[in-house]
């Protein structure tokens, strides 16, 4: 059986028709940036997070580099973040001029160690900025906590959390600012690239609006230092035929991850739910010391698989100056130990079943390589 890591065609045959006919008339406007459709979808996935404003931008990456701008965050400032993540949510950061301060994660959410903030906060430190990484939300009440006693702004990473919950409120929702991406291969993705700040506050919106206009609120009137970061119309018109389908794809998502969880061996360590969240399993991630010989043999029997992240952050080259004496064990442990397996919506019990047995087999294949050793040594 051949299984690929992410499989968008499924999606895509079930809305074609909708997609050709909604992208067709955005096609006849021609009104093709900030038109009706990015318009209405800022309102409608604003709506959907249980906030006020929705501002479209190009990408997630647009949207934390915008949302850290908009809070006045540059150069000589300090945010604090994790390590343990897609490049991006540094890169916003640094690009902003203001330095990425890492903290460990939580081995079993592998989101912040809310418990390793405070002790990284210095005068420089103007905000925090938590990843609700694979889907499951970082334990956001004691870092609202530690960010309204020491007065910094929260800036949420939900780019892989579309429609997860806190106790009750979703993700994007609880900070200072929420951003999320539209990259095609999450819970809610165009065909191509995308994203959205999302807040609550009114003067926040209208900067991020600007920021992400060249600085510009009437054509060819700069206020702002901002970038060209708009969400462009064709890809406003897909998200709205898909924004309504989030709640049951990720419905899907928990059934496919509750057949990993219960067919997987004990062998391996699975993803937790910690009470009060909601998880929508934009990934599906175990652990196990056996990482690389595991994922070769899934890959030997047709098992597409991914690694989110090999290498962590404060690793990266593009990083060697921000060394600010970094102890990420947790973090460092994970990145050698963590496995994605298949994950989508349309994923049958059948292949995911499948992935299971396979992953069974290679431990019975080690046990009995062992016991084999152990009895020609004897
Ligand atoms: C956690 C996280 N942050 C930021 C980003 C950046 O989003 P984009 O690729 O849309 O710029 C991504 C997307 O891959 C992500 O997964």
């Amino acid at each position: 059986m051949k299984i690929p890591f992410v499989d968008l065609k499924r999606q895509y045959s079930d809305i074609k028709e909708e997609v050709s006919e909604r992208v067709g008339h955005a096609l006849q406007g021609m009104q093709l940036f900030l038109g009706e459709n990015v318009q209405s979808l800022e309102k409608e996935f604003a709506t959907y997070c249980g906030v006020r404003f929705g501002v479209g931008v190009g990408s997630g990456t647009d949207a934390l580099h915008v949302a850290l701008r908009a809070c006045g965050i540059g150069p000589g400032d300090e945010v604090i973040t994790v390590s343990h993540t897609f490049f991006a949510t540094t890169g916003a950061i640094a690009l902003t001029g203001a330095v990425p301060i890492f903290v460990d994660i939580d081995p079993e959410t592998y989101c912040m160690d809310a418990s390793q903030v405070v002790e990284k906060i210095t005068p420089r430190t103007k905000a925090l900025l938590p990843v609700h990484l694979y889907g499951h939300p970082a334990d956001m009440q004691p870092i609202l906590d530690i960010a309204e006693r020491h007065k910094l702004w929260v800036i949420e990473d939900a780019c892989q959390s579309h429609g997860a919950q806190y106790h009750g409120r979703k993700m994007g929702s609880l900070g200072h600012i929420g951003c999320f991406s539209f990259y095609f291969t999450k819970n809610l993705g165009a065909y191509g690239e995308g994203g959205m700040a999302v807040t609550n506050d009114p003067h926040l919106a209208e900067t991020l609006s600007c920021l992400r206009n060249h600085g510009s609120r009437s054509k060819y009137e700069h206020l702002l230092l901002g970038i060209n970061g708009r969400l462009d119309e064709i890809q406003a018109a897909i998200l709205r035929i898909k924004l309504p389908l989030l709640d049951k794809c990720n419905a899907k998502r928990r059934e496919v991850a509750a057949i990993y969880s219960a067919c997987l061996p004990p062998t391996v360590v699975k993803p937790v739910e910690r009470p009060g969240c909601y998880h929508v399993y934009h990934l599906y991630v175990i652990r196990t010391p056996w990482r690389d010989e595991l994922k070769e043999w899934l890959g030997q029997r047709g098992i597409e698989t991914g690694i989110h992240y090999p290498i962590p952050v404060h690793w990266q080259k593009a990083c060697q100056s921000y060394s600010n004496g970094h102890n990420l064990p947790v973090t460092e442990k994970a990145v050698s130990e963590i496995l994605s397996l298949p994950m989508y919506p349309e994923l049958k019990a059948e292949e995911v079943i499948y992935i299971c047995d396979c992953i069974k087999e290679f431990f019975e294949a080690k046990t009995a390589k062992k016991s084999r050793v152990r009895r020609e040594s004897l």
